[in-house]
């Protein structure tokens, strides 16, 4: 029962992608590409390969949405602001979570210096030998440590302009030895972030009208999986045939983003494209599948996507944020009860280690993961 349903909603989501579908050729990863960055250095390249390729139909219409309209939050309010003030920003959480799924975050307390280290500690990775880099490239979704190329080669039919590097830093901590000092860095940076988090989903608890502590001990955030992903998105001759990462949702509950001065991530609002630019200094936080299984669809997971482009190269790094990977995530029981009723949950509860394996086992493709723990849009 549950695999026809599932068939029938996968073809649903890949219909609202036809050009990605018309786009994609057979053929793999061509074995001398191991990855963008080499083959973007190639001298004189100003064209891409077809396995590349995507229709420039894809990049659809961007918005601009009016200045100042993405939601702002002022974290040191949150923090240590007066009563008022932390009962304002807790509302402003909410409304961002539900109006959005995205904020950036400003006055977060990370020192401005660590997160140019991190983003030269990351970028010093990429300028690694290839054949260093193949040290880490992993074999399983869930080895600590991965680096590699598009999202997953062995899966896809036509691949991004994209290499990453993927590590697990908490509850155990991992990096790769190299480059020198990343991995001191990178200690330094997951903690620093990953309080933060914790802070921005205790306002998002109230926000719920739930307990502050509510997530962090429904879900075990003290052994929360952390997961640090590096983006390298090279500079590219044809970006409008390219495609940095498709839309996709993120499988944990908050994504903390940092990116060096170009931009390239767009968020879904209102069924648009919208640019969301360059913050510097600013966290560009996106909510996660297991914030709106717990919130029991209150809260959605954003659609989001990188693109590239032939200006410069664009590295980003991607903190998510999920619940112990043993955690059962079903929606709050808390949240199932109103005063206009009961409310039936409209996702099964499934275990956060087995959710992450799915989502990073399969392709990239919008929300198809979550449509598999959904029950009312059946
Ligand atoms: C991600 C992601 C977007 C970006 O790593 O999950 O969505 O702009 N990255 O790099
Ligand atoms: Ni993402």
């Amino acid at each position: 029962m549950i695999g026809h349903i599932y068939i029938q909603i996968t073809q649903l989501c890949l219909a609202s992608y036809p050009s990605l579908m018309a786009a994609e050729t057979s053929s793999p990863l061509p074995s001398n590409i191991t990855s963008i960055k080499t083959l973007a250095e190639s001298p004189g390249l100003t064209s891409i390969p077809a396995t590349h390729t995507f229709t420039p139909d894809l990049h659809g219409q961007v918005t601009s949405v009016p200045e100042g309209s993405i939601p702002v939050i002022d974290y040191s309010l949150l923090i240590s602001g007066t009563p008022g003030q932390r009962s304002e920003i807790v509302h402003e959480l909410g409304r961002a979570c539900q109006d959005w799924g995205f904020f950036m975050v400003i006055n977060h307390g990370v020192p401005q210096k660590l997160l140019s280290s991190i983003l030269d500690g990351c970028r010093g990775f990429f300028d690694l030998e290839e054949e260093e880099k193949q040290d880490v490239k992993g074999n399983h979704v869930l080895d600590p440590i991965r680096s590699g190329t598009s999202f997953n080669v062995s899966v896809e039919k036509a691949f991004y302009w994209r290499d990453f590097l993927k590590v697990f830093v908490h509850p155990v901590f991992y990096s790769p030895t190299k480059p020198a000092g990343l991995s001191e860095i990178s200690l330094e940076y997951s903690q620093r972030v990953r309080e933060v988090a914790r802070g921005l989903l205790k306002g998002i608890s109230e926000s719920l009208g739930l307990e502050g502590s509510y997530i962090d001990k429904a879900l075990n955030l003290e052994r929360g999986k952390q997961i640090f992903i590096a983006n390298l998105y090279p500079t590219c001759p044809r970006p409008e045939l390219a495609m940095g990462m498709p839309p996709h949702s993120d499988h944990g509950l908050l994504t903390l983003l940092i990116q060096n001065g170009i931009d390239g991530l767009q968020i879904q609002h209102k069924g648009k494209w919208v640019n969301v630019g360059t913050h510097p200094n600013s966290f560009l936080v996106n909510t996660g599948d297991h914030l709106e299984i717990l919130s029991n669809g209150r809260y959605k997971s954003v659609l989001h996507r990188a693109m590239v482009n032939s200006k410069g190269t664009r590295i980003s790094i991607a903190m998510a944020h999920g619940p112990s990977l043993d955690s059962v995530v079903s929606p709050a029981p808390e949240l199932l009860v109103s005063s206009k009723g009961d409310e039936p949950a409209a996702y099964i509860g499934m275990k956060y280690k087995d959710y992450l394996e799915l989502q990073q086992s399969n392709k990239l493709d919008g929300k198809s993961c979550l449509d598999r723990v959904r029950i009312s849009a059946v």
